[in-house]
């Protein structure tokens, strides 16, 4: 489905659902992060892509002038909720609510009382696939309060309180690179973050001869939520230890000099994250000079980096890295990684972009004959970030670029 489909159709869910046109419509994208995993939360580097998947609403202020914001939600099985604006908010059933609930909060903290409102929510981000489905959400949300109550926020102020509903209210103690990719991404470009200072670098990725494929792995090991902030712990005690503010500080060779100082898991831990976002700069410097087999490379060692030193791969991840590196780069893939969180959901890969029909299909038999699990495939070019789509409902025609979201395999 295009964005300028899915646009459509949900506003016509909303039409559906509430019996009136919507006012408002607006859209956040998900994620591909491209390199830099598990950096952000050390004050790292990520460089991380928005992806043609987006959390959409759709909206018009509440029937009877309710002091409430309900969101119902096209995702099979999920309740819909209501927050209401004349209580404190907190976190609640359905689970999926707290990702909104959290940002209004966040809105009214800062002092914007957002209206009543109906809401529907489509996305087309897969859940739980490490693609940052939340984070969308998130941004969605806030965006649509930011058009219905007409007080922009400042990017970096909106992905914050967009991370803090995430840490609040659904008890993910996440990175900034999630909500600062679906705020901040740019078409064609991927997004260099400097997650200590906050500053962000556009790098531009428009060569056509390449692509970025995200294989799905469809698994999904339950181990992120108590692995995530575990990881987080050893990265700040091997800080500790090596007498330094973060991560970011260290080098390859302080972590040598102190490592009977370290317990062998801390190590590793800390071995990853050093050379992950020395991996990270020069992907950076590798994707700006367009040396594809260069940044294949170091999504290789990135993934190796991840599964061994990290542990946060798994079987089926491992496999798709695998297939990729069998085809290699006469069959047209420079690289390939896990990407996001981990233990299941994505991998990413960089490819060439006239082999991708070839590349998809092979990589979907083999996945699906070693594992058994039918994967799902799909390219995506770097995408905007989180928006207003133009004009009253319906969208016209025009305002979209056509943009194919439809897997290829
Ligand atoms: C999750 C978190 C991010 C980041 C990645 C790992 O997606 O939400 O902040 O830490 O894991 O790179």
């Amino acid at each position: 489905m295009t964005l300028h489909e899915l646009a459509r159709h949900t506003a016509a869910e909303f039409q559906a659902a509430y019996d009136r046109p919507p006012r408002w419509l607006v859209a956040a994208p998900g994620r591909v992060n491209v390199i830099g995993e598990h950096n952000d939360y050390n004050d790292g580097f990520v460089l991380p892509m928005a992806i043609e998947r987006y959390a959409v609403m759709a909206a018009a202020e509440s029937a009877g002038g309710k002091n409430a914001i309900s969101i119902r939600s096209t995702a099979p099985g999920a309740n819909p909720i209501t927050i209401d604006l004349s209580a404190p908010v907190k976190p609640g059933e359905p689970r999926w609510g707290n990702y909104p609930r959290g940002v209004v909060a966040g809105f009214l903290a800062r002092g914007i009382q957002p209206r009543g409102l109906d809401v529907l929510l489509h996305s087309s981000v897969p859940l739980g696939g490490g693609l940052s489905s939340s984070a969308a959400l998130e941004v969605c949300t806030a965006t649509l309060i930011e058009a219905a109550t007409g007080k922009s926020i400042d990017p970096v102020a909106k992905a914050l309180l967009c991370q803090k509903a995430e840490h609040e209210f659904a008890g993910m103690p996440c990175g900034i690179m999630d909500q600062f990719i679906s705020v901040m991404g740019r078409e064609n470009h991927l997004l260099l973050i400097d997650c200590r200072s906050r500053q962000t670098e556009l790098v531009p990725m428009s060569d056509p001869s390449v692509a970025v494929l995200i294989i799905n792995t469809c698994v999904k090991h339950e181990l992120t939520g108590s692995e995530y902030p575990t990881r987080r712990k050893q990265c700040e005690t091997a800080a500790k230890i090596l007498g330094v503010a973060s991560l970011r500080d260290a080098t390859a060779d302080l972590l040598e000099r102190d490592r009977g100082k370290l317990d062998g898991v801390v190590y590793r831990r800390a071995r990853h994250v050093i050379s992950e976002i020395e991996r990270t700069v020069h992907a950076a410097e590798g994707i700006r000079a367009s040396n594809w087999p260069a940044v294949g490379q170091l999504m290789y060692a990135s993934h190796d980096s991840l599964r061994d030193d990290y542990e946060v791969s798994c079987p089926e991840a491992d496999a798709v890295v695998e297939i990729a590196a069998g085809i290699g780069i006469k069959g047209g893939v420079y690289g390939c990684r896990i990407t996001g969180g981990g233990f299941g959901g994505c991998c990413v890969a960089l490819i060439k972009a006239d082999a991708v029909d070839l590349i998809s299909r092979q990589m979907a038999a083999d996945y699906r004959k070693q594992t058994g699990i039918a994967a799902a495939i799909f390219v995506s070019r770097p995408a905007n970030g989180a928006m207003v789509l133009p004009g009253q409902c319906p969208v016209t025609e025009t305002a979209f670029q056509s943009i194919d979201l439809s897997p290829i395999v």
